[in-house]
């Protein structure tokens, strides 16, 4: 296959991504920065190390670099950049309390990735998720299809796994779907939500059913919570890994994921929560499905919501 990824920050969310792009073995190269100096350098090793049992032969490269841009020169040429800079919320903080301190990093990296990388296709997964991508779209000055998030993978994985647990059956068997902001605005839409093609109503009451549609949009709080230093990063990176992979492949999947909607169920100009067709360019199209009136107007509200908060992270 070839090609290189960057990912940028090296905590737990960048280093997972990192080796479960390398595990994939489609990428000649897997670079891993960090600004904590020695950081990258080791976990590369140390993941380098673990070739010849998994059976990979792409190699990773760690590099520290410096907020002015040292460093950045490993990331040259870069086919795809995942962006995981930035701080993880505490218990108890919602991610939009990180907007300040992220605003700064996640456009600095953006600035320095644009400088060595003018092609490549950007995830962004730092929070709060819709307004990072935005800023990082902004930052770079990329074509808006060349900028994405990564949110609704995630979320739709967290509500899949809820149903199946809740039904007990595979999560194999379970399709669901989430839109809107990657926060309070996420818009899990039940409509699209199937068990072995039944629909999920049929299935489970809807007092059930919002109580999985609650816990899905709790879902990355109830892991802070729990782990009480820290965010997830398990199903974060499996998210954002598989995005990666589907640019290098040019796959044309369709996943959820954050990307500028024109004029898609009636909402223009802003970056948010939608399936799109995702190839060697970023965003192929948007792909607008049937939904409820009610799940459109969460959709509708979700982007007011972030258009609000996207417009306040221009002169952050
Ligand atoms: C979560 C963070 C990574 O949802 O946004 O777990």
């Amino acid at each position: 296959m070839g090609g290189k990824v960057t990912v940028v920050g090296a905590g737990f969310y960048g280093s997972t991504t990192a080796l479960r792009l390398a595990e994939y073995d489609v990428f000649d190269t897997v670079v891993l920065t960090d600004i904590v100096e020695g950081k990258p350098e080791g976990l590369a090793l140390d993941m380098n190390q673990s070739r010849s049992i998994e059976g990979f032969e792409t190699k990773i490269i760690g590099v520290t670099t410096t907020a002015e841009g040292a460093g950045y020169e490993a990331t040259a040429n870069s086919d795809v950049v995942v962006i995981t800079a930035g701080l993880p919320r505490k218990p108890g903080m919602s991610r939009m309390d990180l907007i300040g301190v992220n605003a700064g990093i996640v456009r600095g990296v953006a600035e320095n990735i644009a400088k060595h990388s003018p092609k490549a296709v950007i995830i962004v997964v730092s929070n709060p998720l819709d307004e990072m991508t935005s800023l990082a779209q902004i930052a770079t000055g990329f074509p808006k299809n060349r900028v994405m998030g990564q949110a609704g993978m995630l979320d739709t994985a967290r509500f899949t796994n809820f149903v199946a647990e809740k039904l007990a059956v595979k999560v194999g068997a379970v399709k669901t779907l989430t839109l809107g902001s990657h926060g309070d605005t996420m818009v899990p839409v039940p409509s699209r939500c199937t068990v072995n093609g039944k629909a999920l109503s049929e299935l489970l009451s809807q007092t059930e059913i919002d109580e999985l549609v609650d816990r899905t949009r709790n879902g990355g709080a109830e892991v802070v919570a729990l782990l009480k230093t820290g965010s997830a990063y398990y199903a974060p990176s499996a998210a954002a890994a598989r995005m990666a992979k589907a640019v290098i492949e040019d796959s044309g999947a369709v996943m959820p994921v954050c990307a500028w909607v024109d004029g898609e169920y009636g909402i223009s100009g802003v970056y948010l929560g939608v399936e799109a067709e995702i190839g060697r360019n970023g965003v192929k199209k948007v792909v607008e499905s049937a939904l409820t009136q009610t799940e459109v107007a969460a959709l509708k509200a979700a982007a007011e919501a972030v258009r609000a908060k996207q417009a306040d992270v221009q002169t952050l």
